[in-house]
């Protein structure tokens, strides 16, 4: 039954494919998702935090970039690290709410959290990280 449903509505959507694809476009508004960064002294750390944030659906999506460099100024001096890096997928209204979990849960002084608005993508993928996270 739900394979026929899925065959009857494929036909469809794929003749009209091309127009699908620009009207759910149309329905993104620019901003209303954001990517936000936060750096990691390491893999373990890294991991347990980001399946907090996709456990309590702060963030649909988690990346966990292994290996990088970090450059900083600290209290004074320069500073050279090894890190991981974080790229994380949620809604922009989310942000305030994951920065809060980062800080209880983060082991360094000052955590990094940063976000940027997601301007535009592949509707389908924008609609997922919508249905994922709640409102
Ligand atoms: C990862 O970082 C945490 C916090 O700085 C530290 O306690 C832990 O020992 C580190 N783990 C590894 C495997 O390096």
């Amino acid at each position: 039954m739900a394979l026929l449903g899925i065959l009857f509505m494929y036909t469809p959507l794929r003749i009209v494919g091309t127009r699908f694809f620009s009207m759910a476009s149309e329905v993104y508004i620019s901003g209303t998702h954001s990517a936000a960064f936060i750096t990691c002294p390491n893999d373990t750390v890294a991991k347990e935090i980001a399946r907090g944030i996709v456990e309590k659906k702060l963030a649909a999506c988690v990346n966990i970039v292994p290996q990088i460099t970090s450059i900083y100024e600290w209290k004074g001096k320069i500073e050279e690290d090894s890190e991981v890096l974080m790229m994380i997928k949620t809604r922009s209204s989310k942000v305030p709410a994951l920065t809060e979990f980062v800080r209880s849960v983060h082991p360094y002084e000052v955590a990094e959290v940063i976000s940027l608005p997601i301007d535009q993508g592949n509707p389908p993928y924008l609609k997922w990280v919508g249905d994922v996270v709640p409102e």
